[in-house]
């Protein structure tokens, strides 16, 4: 096996079709990603069916464009894989049916994906140098993890949410505040002109293990608004940010300090958050944490992610049947 293999990797889990090429595990050749945001957006969140149709739709010329985009030549790829869970079914079968049929076609192996352990590896593309031990914070809309990251493939969850994910919390409140979704980058940017002191949300469970709770910050500020119509959004989006990035902050500090690692990765949607990112710099620098941030494109789903983590399978001479089928409940850490 060669650093010079190559993978084509395809995500459809929720409502982004995306193609990309990786070399070598981490130098990103091609990488396309088409956003159904639009078809969604009149529905205040992803309709299942009409992701699967648009998957359909996009899958095939979204690898074309990830294949002219690359100097590369499809023979010259060595394996297929894709995101066969956690996510949508109808939306996953659509990528895993495609991954397999080019696979076939080529004659190369198809490698299923997690796309919770993608993420993991999401972090390390733009800067291989892998130090593990580390600390992963894996915030996105459907999930909230604090991941020890011992090896390749060798992880424990040490921390998770109780209720709604980092991502689900902003999408939520962004609903109720009647910005467009999703939410997070719409409170990210509405909050760059509120005060983060104006309301003093709860933080929950802050000084309570590694787990997290948002459901009942999401309610409060709900409440809040209710009782003081008054009140800027600009002002409730800076203090609602504010306290999500507390929490996740003061987590993230407890599971280095708990598990002695050096290094923190930052993955998933909601590590794109201006202040999250902000705020983990300032904590890496005082405490000398080796920080591996992520760009913002490739925080949010992307296909680089799973190529790159289908890669370092191949590369350890593993590689998935044909008849593997999507799960829609995938957890991190399950068997593949
Ligand atoms: O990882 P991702 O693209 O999709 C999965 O959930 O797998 O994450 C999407 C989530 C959404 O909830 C979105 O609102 C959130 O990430 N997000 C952000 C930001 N950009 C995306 N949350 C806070 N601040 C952002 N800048």
């Amino acid at each position: 096996m060669s650093a010079e293999m190559v993978v084509l990797g395809i995500e459809t889990s929720c409502d982004e079709t995306a193609a990309a090429l990786v070399m070598g595990g981490t130098d990103v050749i091609s990488s396309v990603v088409s956003s159904q945001i639009d078809e969604h957006a009149r529905f205040g969140g992803v309709v299942p069916e009409i992701a699967s149709r648009a998957h359909l739709e996009s899958v095939m010329p979204v690898v074309r464009r990830a294949l002219a985009q690359s100097p590369i030549d499809i023979t010259r790829v060595d394996a297929v894989a894709a995101t066969v869970g956690p996510g949508l079914i109808g939306a996953l079968l659509v990528g895993v049916s495609a991954a397999k049929a080019l696979a076939l076609a080529l004659d190369r192996p198809f490698i299923g994906v997690n796309h919770l352990e993608a993420h993991l590896y999401a972090a390390l593309l733009d800067d291989p140098e892998i130090r593990f031990p580390m600390v992963v914070l894996l915030v996105s809309g459907g999930n909230t993890l604090i991941v020890h990251v011992t090896d390749h493939g060798k992880y424990h969850v040490i921390g998770q949410t109780i209720d709604d994910a980092a991502g689900e919390a902003f999408d939520k409140v962004a609903r109720f505040l009647e910005l467009p979704q999703p939410g997070g980058p719409s409170i990210d940017k509405i909050a760059r002109e509120g005060d983060p002191r104006a309301i003093d949300f709860p933080r929950a469970m802050l000084h309570d293990g590694l787990d997290v709770s948002f459901s009942g910050l999401k309610t409060a500020v709900i409440n809040h608004v209710r009782q003081h119509p008054e009140v800027t959004t600009a002002d409730v989006a800076a203090s609602f940010q504010q306290a999500v990035v507390d929490v996740l902050v003061a987590k993230t500090i407890r599971a280095v300090e708990r598990t002695g690692v050096r290094s923190v990765a930052l993955g998933g949607g909601v590590a794109a958050n201006s202040l999250l990112r902000q705020r983990m710099e300032e904590e890496s620098a005082a405490r000398g944490w080796h920080l591996v941030l992520p760009s913002r494109a490739m925080c949010t789903d992307n296909a680089a992610m799973i190529a790159s983590a289908a890669w370092y399978r191949l590369r350890d001479g593993v590689t998935s049947p044909l008849d593997m089928e999507a799960m829609p409940n995938l957890k991190l850490g399950d068997p593949l």
